[in-house]
């Protein structure tokens, strides 16, 4: 794993969103693999304005790691974050666009069809947030690191994180989740971990100088040679080795 330090949140948008226009300019049929949340809200930004200013995007594919299980439109789901940050803010379309169905009833079939989609179109990039907890996409801590697309329960804190971040209150916060495993988010060509803030200096800690364990999932990165974190000063701010 390849660690980039940034002074701060801007800085690991432009660096993140970087490695993103690089593929999208470089490859004849780009395949990114999105994220949502607070941490890639800065990279969606870019997105769009560099969309709108002219970045071709029209042989593109664009995914997703994973799906709240759900409404569809509810305020919480990936679908959601996907149209009000890039899709309903753009002009041009990508070739594709593949979402996970939250509101799948039989979930493992909602698994094998979007596994299908995983085989069809190989990802340039997949990008990543971490979760306070060391989570990655929804593999909680004690998820085995051999862990393909699977429906996940999230731990208290990762509802709480949702709850904060998109304003619902704990009877409306979704507690599963279908998303990829580590297998999957391995596969990609590149993985880009995006991470900033005070609140997540204890997982980057345990990330880069904690013991390779699933009790912070984010450490089944760690001896990947394919996987670039890029950290903002306050997120750093624990780290006691020299990088
Ligand atoms: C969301 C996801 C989660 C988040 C993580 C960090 O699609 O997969 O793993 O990346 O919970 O969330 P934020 O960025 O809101 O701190």
């Amino acid at each position: 794993m390849k660690t980039i330090f940034v002074k701060d949140y801007d800085e690991m948008s432009k660096k993140g969103f970087e490695f993103m226009k690089e593929v999208l300019e470089s490859k004849e049929r780009p395949v990114l693999s999105m994220t949502t949340g607070g941490t890639p809200r800065g990279v969606f930004k870019l997105f769009v304005e560099e969309v709108q200013n002219g970045l071709d995007i029209s042989s593109a594919t664009i995914m997703n790691l994973d799906e709240y299980m759900g409404p569809r439109d509810a305020v919480y789901t990936v679908r959601t974050f996907m149209y009000e940050n890039l899709y309903n803010l753009i002009s041009a379309k990508p070739e594709n666009i593949f979402l996970i169905d939250g509101a799948a009833q039989d979930t493992d079939k909602e698994i094998a069809r979007y596994k299908e989609i995983l085989d069809q179109y190989p990802r340039d990039i997949q990008l990543l947030g971490l979760g306070t907890n060391g989570h990655i996409g929804a593999n909680e801590p004690g998820t085995p690191f051999d862990s393909t697309m699977f429906l996940a329960q999230h731990d208290e804190s990762t509802i709480q994180s949702t709850m904060k971040e998109y304003g619902i209150g704990r009877e409306e916060a979704p507690t599963e989740m279908l998303t990829l495993g580590f297998t999957e988010i391995l596969a990609a060509k590149q993985v880009i971990l995006l991470v900033s803030g005070k609140h997540k200096a204890e997982a980057v800690k345990a990330l880069l100088e904690g013991e390779i364990t699933p009790d912070c999932p984010a450490t089944a990165l760690r001896n990947s040679d394919h996987t670039v974190v890029i950290i903002d000063e306050d997120a750093a701010s624990l780290l006691e080795k020299e990088y």
